[in-house]
């Protein structure tokens, strides 16, 4: 079985987009509850981007024992240093340093020809490597870099000291197949490869980093960078939770495992809920209000007998203790029967379609029910009796 580190960005590629923004204490607050989920690196922050930033991941670093902590940089001294600098009370550390390899970056954004940028990777990572062990190196946009200039820039990366080499699909644009191809590439491609640590960084703009980002696991790669409800820049970043949840439940088919406490999942979603204002949507995997409930009669029916017929997750594993199901429209006489049950009030059973009646009509009007308003319905009639279950 594979271990699979999980690097945290929620604190810098998450911080960074918009509506998202933390202030010092937030962050540190932020960071303990990443300490609980048992990551395995926190990237704090982007230490030459603000006075605040670099503020913050010293803070963050006094403040969390375990994890590594690392620090962005773009491939420039400054940076570096700034990096080294907010990093210096870390009991562990990481430099990550960056720079864009594909051609539109190279051109238009860099003015720089394919030598500069691999000069400049060769003295900065070296730069780097001169000021700390741990040295990761990302090759901004990869997921459009031409493979041989891709696989020239990691190797001179990795002959000027980067141990972790990121592959970051940058701008939401590869498909999972096409990114496993990368990663054979990379590793066909790169002779020094196996003295590295590979990584992926996917974003959301179509929908595919969590695909993507499994698609790199079953590739080979041992390090996924990813944010708890999948904030980040524009569509966000590979979520953290739904990332670890598969490598749990699809463990059969990735056999990888990635070392994460996911009762407290719930709770750092909640948590960056409430620091940022940034809502999840209800049918969001694994954190969402709606992620394991059930409405349908089917369904319920399916789950009052046998929880596997239609959930392949046990909320409680993850701390989620709540009724799983819902009564609403589309529910059915058994799962009725079964909630009045739960809520221990007495029914007639002779009665029952009256109740389903009342209950439905209700929620014809007013599309949900909380268990107050069913209590009120019920309680009309009541006449003890008997559960049909038993
Ligand atoms: O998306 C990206 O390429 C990044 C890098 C800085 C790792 O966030
Ligand atoms: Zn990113």
């Amino acid at each position: 079985m594979k271990e699979i580190k999980i690097f945290d960005t929620t604190l810098r590629d998450g911080e960074q987009s918009p509506g998202c923004s933390m202030t010092l204490e937030e962050k540190v607050k932020f960071a303990k509850q990443l300490e609980k989920l048992n990551v395995d690196i926190i990237e704090a922050g982007f230490a030459a981007s603000s006075e605040k930033d670099l503020k913050a991941i010293q803070e963050i670093s006094k403040n969390v024992e375990r994890p590594i902590i690392t620090s962005l940089a773009r491939c420039n001294k400054n940076d570096i240093d700034k990096a080294y600098e907010s990093l210096k009370y870390a009991k562990k550390k990481r430099i990550h340093t960056f720079i864009a390899t594909s051609k539109i970056h190279m051109q238009d954004k860099l003015h720089m020809s394919e030598e500069e940028v691999l000069v400049k990777v060769r003295e900065m990572v070296k730069y780097a490597k001169s000021l700390c062990d741990d040295i990761e190196f990302s090759l901004e946009d990869a997921t459009r870099t031409e493979k041989p200039f891709m696989a020239q820039v990691i190797a001179i990366a990795i002959e000027s000291g980067a141990n972790v080499i990121n592959i970051p699909d940058t701008v939401g644009y590869i498909t999972p197949n096409e990114y496993a191809d990368i990663i054979k590439y990379i590793k066909e491609n790169v002779p020094n490869i196996g003295r590295v640590e590979l990584s992926t960084h996917c974003h959301n703009d179509l929908g595919l980093a969590v695909a993507n980002t499994l698609s790199a696991v079953a590739a080979g790669i041992t390090q996924v960078e990813c944010t708890v409800n999948g904030i980040g820049e524009r569509a966000g970043n590979a979520a953290l939770e739904e990332v670890v949840m598969a490598l749990k439940i699809r463990n059969d088919y990735y056999q990888a495992t990635a070392n994460i406490n996911i009762k407290e999942i719930k709770n750092a979603s909640n948590m960056l809920v409430d620091i940022t204002g940034s809502y999840i949507q209800r049918n969001k995997p694994i954190v969402g209000e709606n992620a394991f409930k059930h409405e349908s009669g089917i369904h319920q029916h399916g789950v009052l007998q046998n929880k596997n017929t239609y959930e392949i997750i046990d909320s409680s594993d993850l701390g989620i203790e709540e009724d799983n199901i819902v009564i609403g429209i589309h529910s059915g006489r058994h799962a009725i029967i079964k909630k009045i049950e739960s809520m221990n009030l007495e029914i007639d059973l002779a009665n029952i379609d009256d109740y389903v009646q009342k209950i439905k009509k209700y929620l014809e009007e007013n599309k949900t029910i909380s268990d107050d308003e069913l209590r009120e319905i019920v309680s009309k009639g009541k006449v003890k009796s008997k559960s049909i279950f038993n």
